[in-house]
């Protein structure tokens, strides 16, 4: 019923992701990607989220596509929202929203560049951008330095949320250093295409550095129904169901 691809999906490489909740703020689609907001939000009562790390297995599984579009719904709330590409070895938040990626992430975290020259506004109110910057040898190294830990303080002090844009989890430490720094994570499953016990490993390694992981969302989900091809299913992924 569903194959698994045989390779990398490269167009948000070079296009960028799409903004449905952007582009079609209306369709049903961007509806769902209005309640994976909500949902997040419920996850986390007793504490404000203000850092949020979006993760899957594997590459190519969606990862920014619903970090992007939930950021755009969080921002059309009115909360002022940063995303932050941490994803050094596949950057596409630069080509999605069409800024600049001379300077981002990646400087910052080298001592390369300022903060300012680093964030850029998007069309969208309310919604901030930091690109990767130039892909780094080391970006592990560089995500685990403490530089990163004071960063992420000062942007979640300037900004109400701060989306990060994490790599997958199973290949580098990347995502892992990051969930452990951020206030909450999502892991993505693209239904039919993620692999059982990629997942299950991808859970397990996220709680061997105690991330606190709110949820899984299903991407994908109604590949096969008449009313789209988005899937935003935002389902529990609690205690020790490691289904
Ligand atoms: N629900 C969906 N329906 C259809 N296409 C999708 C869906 N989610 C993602 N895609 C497409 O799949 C490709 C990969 O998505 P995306 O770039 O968001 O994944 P990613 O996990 O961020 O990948 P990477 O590991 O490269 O960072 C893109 O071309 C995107 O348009
Ligand atoms: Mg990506």
């Amino acid at each position: 019923m569903f194959k698994k691809k045989a390779k990398l999906d490269n167009e948000s490489l070079k296009n960028g992701v799409s903004l449905i909740t952007y582009n079609d703020p209306t369709s049903s689609i961007a509806e769902q990607f209005r309640t994976v907001r909500t949902n997040i939000q419920f996850s986390s009562v007793d504490k404000t989220l203000k850092s949020i790390v979006f993760t899957s297995s594997a590459p190519s599984e969606g990862k920014s596509t619903v970090s992007n579009n939930v950021a755009v719904t969080w921002a059309d709330q009115g909360k002022r929202v940063l995303i932050v590409d941490a994803d050094m070895r596949r950057p596409t938040v630069h080509r999605t929203f069409r800024v600049s990626n001379a300077v981002g992430l990646s400087n910052l975290l080298a001592d390369t560049g300022n903060i300012d020259d680093a964030i850029y506004e998007t069309v969208i109110d309310n919604l901030s951008v930091m690109p990767s910057g130039p892909i780094p040898p080391n970006p592990s190294e560089l995500l685990g330095s403490p530089k990163m830990i004071q960063l992420l303080n000062t942007l979640t002090d300037a900004y109400d949320l701060v989306i990060i844009d994490a790599p997958p989890v199973n290949t580098v430490t990347d995502a892992q250093v990051l969930a452990a720094r951020a206030d909450g994570t999502v892991l993505v499953v693209p239904q039919g295409i993620a692999d059982k016990a990629g997942v299950r490993h991808a859970k397990q390694l996220l709680e061997t550095v105690q991330a606190n992981i709110l949820g899984a969302i299903l991407n994908r989900a109604s590949v096969e129904k008449s009313t789209g091809y988005y899937g935003g299913y935002y389902g529990g992924y609690y205690g020790t169901d490691d289904k």
